[in-house]
């Protein structure tokens, strides 16, 4: 289902939560949006999935306006809707098995096709055999998977996960993710991913937007986004993953006035020597390294450019005509 946003606005007394977002996000998609802590992310979240009214605009699934409806239209609209959370909201009370089951009891279903649907989605989360576990005897990860599969159980078209792996160490992250992926595309979903990390968006979405201040400041294709990154709070985001990122090296702490960005196949030229030798530059080359987007290699050097300002911008701009992205310290 395609989810159209228009002309958004929510505002708690003088603050504007968010502040006129338009976005579409197209069915059948991963669709991350980034922001910092406080940026609206939430409140955006709970805009879009009805829990919350906007003081303006307009919410679209598909053609149908949501953002209107009466309490009786709500609750058959929320039907389409799955979520989870950053600390997961099951019940302690209840085993992983009866967590899942609880959407369907709600919903008045058949006992048998409960227990029958059950079993599918544990295994479709990879917990097979343990819907009888205690949820304290579950660890964070495996949590979060009980929390997907109760999303998922009267089959909706849409989930939310907002801030879904925060709490979650890196490799399990990257399991949750890859679940999360593998599921939007068996039940044809459309995935909101809600988060602060530029990993998540990294492995998991197809496109993002990134929120600042309740505004939208960029959107697009996330492998353009990590090649040329346009707003100040986007490169930050990159910024922070590269000093993080396992396949960037870093051999010096000090220095890195450019960050270059290489897309594609222009990570195999020799395009630094090149550039080099026509203009006399000399680069000094602090940390560097690949990561892959969306199947697609991005090249990432963090360098100094030398030995004078002159040779240095004449460099920039030869690497800038050669479809390298530059971006220098401020
Ligand atoms: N119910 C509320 N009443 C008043 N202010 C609110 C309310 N909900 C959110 N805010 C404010 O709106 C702004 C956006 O909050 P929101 O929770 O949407 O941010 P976020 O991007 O989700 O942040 P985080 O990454 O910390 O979860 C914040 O300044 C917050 O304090
Ligand atoms: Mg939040």
């Amino acid at each position: 289902m395609e989810i159209r946003l228009r002309n958004l606005r929510r505002n708690y007394g003088e603050l504007h939560a968010v502040d006129d977002v338009s976005l579409d996000i197209p069915s059948n998609t991963v669709y991350g949006i980034i922001g910092r802590s406080g940026a609206g992310k939430s409140t955006l979240v709970r805009l879009v999935s009805m829990l919350e009214k906007p003081d303006n605009g307009e919410v679209y699934y598909d053609d149908k306006r949501v953002d209107d409806l009466s309490r009786d239209e709500l609750i058959q609209e929320r039907r389409k809707i799955g979520m989870i959370f950053q600390n997961f909201n099951l019940f302690s009370s209840r085993n992983a098995a009866e967590n899942i089951a609880y959407p369907m009891e709600i919903c008045h279903m058949d006992k048998a096709y409960i227990r029958q649907r059950t079993e599918e989605l544990l295994e479709l989360v990879g917990l097979a055999g343990r819907g009888n576990a205690a949820i304290s005897t579950l660890s964070g990860g495996q949590k979060q998977r009980v929390a997907i599969a109760r999303a998922l159980a009267v089959k909706p078209a849409i989930l939310f996960c907002d801030e879904a792996t925060s709490a979650l160490d890196p490799q399990t992250t990257r399991s949750i993710l890859a679940l999360i992926k593998e599921i939007q595309k068996k039940m044809n979903l459309t995935v909101v991913m809600i988060t602060h990390q530029m990993e998540v968006v990294r492995d998991a979405c197809d496109r993002v937007a990134v929120l600042d201040s309740g505004h939208i400041v960029e959107e697009g294709a996330v492998s353009d986004i990590f090649s040329a990154p346009k707003s100040a709070v986007t490169k930050d985001f990159l910024s922070s993953l590269t000093t993080v990122q396992e396949s960037v090296v870093r051999w010096s702490k000090e220095g890195g006035h450019y960050t270059l960005r290489f897309r594609g196949s222009k990570t195999d030229e020799p395009i630094i020597s090149t550039v080099s030798r026509s203009t006399g530059a000399i680069f000094n080359i602090r940390a560097a390294g690949v990561q892959s987007v969306e199947d697609e290699e991005l090249g990432v050097m963090i360098t100094d450019i030398g030995p004078d300002p002159q040779t240095a911008a004449a460099a920039v701009a030869m690497l800038r005509e050669n479809g390298v992205t530059v971006e220098e310290e401020a």
